[in-house]
């Protein structure tokens, strides 16, 4: 340990963003973190494997809905600040089963928002002054854009369209109403679809680069012409360190870069950039592995961030563009098999089952009518 500075709690920094997060955070020897995370299927502590014995990493199994143990954890490491990432955090998952959702989404955002808020009542007042609790939620909480609509912006009225984003607005209420009731010092980020190392192979990318590399069909929901705008998960990590330095209490923060793409797009650049990686692979050119299938219920179209607030008040700026992310991205999975081996072993290949068993193959991309995206 090489410094004095408190330790923050993290709470699902074993999982995708979190675990990058944890990564950035201790890179930069910016303090000791407690990371509490129950190590859910999307939970991995070998996301952490290189930061293994060092002192400042200190990682408790558990759940976030344990009121006493997270009483505990913040009178044991006093931190200056909690960030939230811990949830349930897939779409399709929430739409076979909402019931985890609702439970670690809000009912555990609630047990964090009123143990922080205890423990704030035994601080020192320049303790108090400085804490803060960081909600790290979704742009998914708006609903959908259709292809003209300008992108959210952090006054974009809630409407939320799948179990997943309900149970992350249902989240970012509560933690508005603990700030108005309460006076908790939170704020909260709202960011755009993720990419990079150490995502969990369910979402596209790596579950496209996962399927491509052993040859398997790169499923397409509908016509593929859905929107999402895509931001490299380091320059999220370094959005939610400014916010957590510099945000104002009570504000919400969207996070983006701007990046649109229509996912068949996406994987056209996936498949691309395997033909060039690999070139000796018996899959190529691996834009032939394409298939559209069954669309996913209530598939909200298109996702763009306004995020200009975060740039102009705090002077983030996203530093890698989607070439430069996506290149890094595929060449990580490439370079890390055994680590896609591991979590794809036993009960993934259950949960591909149950959400591509079902779905067959479109005989050719549903008709997208002239202009839309
Ligand atoms: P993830 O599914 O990869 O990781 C979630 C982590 O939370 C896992 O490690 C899991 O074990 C842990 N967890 C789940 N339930 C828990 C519980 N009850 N107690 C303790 N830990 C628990 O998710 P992610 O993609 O890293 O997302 C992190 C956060 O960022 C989520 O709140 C998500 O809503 C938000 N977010 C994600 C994206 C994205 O593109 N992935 C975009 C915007 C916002
Ligand atoms: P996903 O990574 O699940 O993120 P989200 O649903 O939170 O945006 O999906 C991104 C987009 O890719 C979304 O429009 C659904 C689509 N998609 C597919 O076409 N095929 C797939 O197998 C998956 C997982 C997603």
């Amino acid at each position: 340990m090489t410094h004095n500075a408190s330790p923050i709690l993290v709470t699902g920094g074993a999982g995708f963003i979190g675990s990058n997060f944890v990564l950035h955070w201790i890179s930069q020897q910016k303090g000791p973190v407690v990371n509490l995370d129950l190590l859910t299927y999307a939970g991995n502590l070998g996301n952490l494997a290189s930061i293994e014995g060092n002192p400042d990493h200190i990682f408790v199994k558990g759940d976030i809905c344990d009121r006493r143990l997270v009483d505990r954890l913040l009178a044991e490491h006093r931190p200056s600040a909690i960030v939230h990432f811990a949830a349930e955090s897939h779409v399709d998952r929430s739409i076979l089963g909402p019931e985890a959702f609702l439970r670690t989404n809000i009912e555990g955002t609630f047990h964090l928002l009123e143990a922080a808020r205890t423990y704030l009542v035994g601080l020192a007042e320049q303790d108090k002054s400085t804490f803060r609790f960081l909600h790290v939620s979704t742009d998914e909480v708006y609903g959908t854009l259709g292809p003209e609509d300008p992108p959210f912006h952090e006054h974009t009225p809630f409407a939320p369209n799948s179990p997943y984003a309900a149970s992350k607005a249902a989240s970012d209420h509560l933690v508005r109403a603990w700030v108005h009731t309460y006076n908790l010092p939170a704020l909260i980020t709202n960011c755009s679809n993720n990419y990079g190392p150490l995502q969990f192979p369910e979402k596209l990318l790596p579950l496209m680069i996962n399927n491509a590399l052993s040859g398997k069909p790169l499923p397409v929901y509908g016509d593929g012409r859905q929107v999402r705008d895509w931001l490299f998960v380091v320059d999220h990590c370094r959005a939610i360190e400014s916010v957590l330095a510099q945000g104002k209490i009570g504000e919400t923060y969207n996070v983006g870069s701007g990046n649109q793409q229509a996912n068949i797009d996406v994987v056209h650049l996936i498949c691309d950039l395997l033909d060039e990686l690999m070139p000796d692979s018996a899959h190529k050119p691996h834009r032939q592995l394409i298939r559209f299938v069954q669309d996913r219920p209530g598939h909200d179209r298109r996702y763009a961030i306004d995020a200009r607030k975060l740039e102009k008040e705090l002077g983030w700026r996203a530093q890698e563009t989607f070439a430069t992310g996506l290149r890094k991205t595929v060449q990580w999975y490439l370079d890390h098999k055994p680590w896609m081996e591991e979590v794809t072993s036993g009960a993934y290949q259950k949960w591909v089952h149950a959400n591509y068993g079902r779905r067959g193959e479109e005989k050719k991309p549903a008709a997208a009518p002239a202009g839309a995206r």
